[in-house]
């Protein structure tokens, strides 16, 4: 099986270029199932998600086309089946988001629960009730979400947690209701935004996007258009993590820093010169060593869990001490473990993890719980002293393109052995 070897110490100092958000790519590619179009999807990232998203549609009968630097084309016209089977959901979460748009449109859906996860239970129970309140007859059977309905009817939805998948759901769901749909208490990350912009591309009717209030007059019909996923915030935060922690100098090119404020106040807590455009970021630790910051994830404008791990590592080198405090998923602290094999000093107490960092980590065969989890210990490799081999690195080709050119274009020694 493929492990990442990398050898530590090397200050990384370059340009790197951000490619599509995994996380607007996917549910915008699973709303292309509402239209009667064909869309083009463009700027789509090249990782394993994408592709099981991909194949998930393709065996629904959906013609899918990738073209040339992954533009996507979905023809929903000849779907036959509406099934996302237990083999694809158990690889990938996100394959829930079919829900919605196979039950708005199709009028019935298929799709087996998640289940649990490396990072603790991770329940959809506020997408099937949002979808109960519009009028669908669902029920939970063999392991299986079983929906139908004839046309969903609007509803006033109050999420009980911020949810990003469930908001997306339900959003998609509500395009093609019969009359109006409010989501209170809405998600508000950048990837909801962009999926409600291309559902609005499509001809939805919704406003208050990027706010907590959704409303969404349903139509008759959605048709299709072309569209471009926008950058990764949290493959941005990761480069520019991954520059800070080794003293270097990273800059981040076709990104949205706007959509990096928590972060970008963190490394700058960490003594990091931050500057931005337009369309990049660019983050200095001119050779200094990076002060400890304290770290609370909280849903979008705040810090976002899909940055905590990378922090964590941060942390383990810094100078002085550091808290990571995680709200949004209990069991999301497999990485400290992992951490403390390269000699970091970390205590857990209940949900805060208590960091005091080290002078410098050595290195030692690791391996990858999860995605971002993954991330962190790369990133821990790059500052570790010797080799590091991180293992079981599917985990990282669901979600980072092309990691190790990436980091050796910014001076990392990494290799794919
Ligand atoms: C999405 C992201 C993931 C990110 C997470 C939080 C995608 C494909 N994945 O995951 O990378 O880490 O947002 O920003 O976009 N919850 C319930 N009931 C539900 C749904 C959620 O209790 O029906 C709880 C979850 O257990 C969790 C919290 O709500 O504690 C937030 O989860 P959610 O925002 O739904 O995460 P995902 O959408 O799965």
């Amino acid at each position: 099986m493929d492990k990442l070897q990398i050898q530590g110490g090397t200050r990384l100092d370059g340009d790197v270029r951000i490619s599509g958000a995994k996380n607007a790519a996917l549910p915008i590619i699973a709303a292309g199932l509402l239209q009667e179009g064909p869309v083009t999807i463009g700027n789509v990232p090249h990782l394993k998600d994408v592709t099981t998203m991909i194949s998930l549609l393709a065996r629904m009968g959906v013609s899918v086309t990738v073209g040339e630097k992954m533009q996507v084309e979905v023809d929903p016209g000849p779907i036959h089946d509406f099934v996302a089977p237990y083999e694809l959901v158990k690889t990938m979460r996100a394959s829930i988001l079919v829900l919605g748009p196979l039950l708005a449109r199709f009028g019935r859906a298929t799709v087996s629960l998640p289940g649990g996860c490396a990072i603790g239970a991770r329940p959809v129970n506020l997408h099937v009730e949002g979808l109960r309140a519009m009028g669908a007859e669902i029920e939970i059977e063999g392991g299986y979400i079983r929906a139908k309905a004839s046309r969903l009817r609007g509803a006033r939805l109050v999420l009980d947690t911020v949810t990003v998948t469930g908001t997306e759901n339900l959003m998609m769901a509500a395009t093609l209701a019969e009359g109006r749909t409010v989501i209170e208490n809405a998600a508000r990350e950048p990837e909801v935004v962009d999926l409600a912009h291309f559902l609005v591309k499509m001809g939805a009717q919704i406003t208050g996007v990027g706010s907590d209030t959704l409303v969404i007059d349903g139509v008759d019909r959605l048709h299709g258009c072309s569209y471009d996923v926008l950058p990764d915030r949290i493959e941005t935060g990761t480069y520019l993590v991954a520059g800070a922690i080794t003293g270097g100098r990273v800059r981040a090119r076709n990104t949205r820093p706007d959509h990096l404020d928590a972060v970008l106040a963190k490394l700058r807590e960490a003594g990091a010169v931050v500057t931005t455009g337009a369309d990049w970021v660019e983050v200095d630790m001119q050779g200094r060593r990076p002060r400890a910051v304290d770290i609370r994830t909280a849903p979008y404008p705040a810090f976002p869990t899909d940055m905590q791990a990378q922090f964590a590592a941060l942390n383990c080198v810094a100078e002085g001490v550091g808290t990571v405090i995680e709200t949004i998923f209990e069991n999301r602290y497999m990485h400290m473990l992992e951490l403390e094999r390269l000699g970091a000093d970390i205590r857990i107490e209940g949900h805060t993890a208590v960091i005091h960092g080290v002078p410098h980590l050595s290195g030692a065969p690791v391996m990858a719980t999860d995605l971002r989890a993954s991330a962190s210990l790369v990133i821990a490799g790059l500052v570790a002293q010797g080799t590091t081999d991180v293992e079981r690195i599917y985990h990282i080709d669901r979600g980072y393109e092309c990691i190790e050119e990436k980091l050796s274009g910014l001076g990392a020694q990494i290799r794919r052995v």
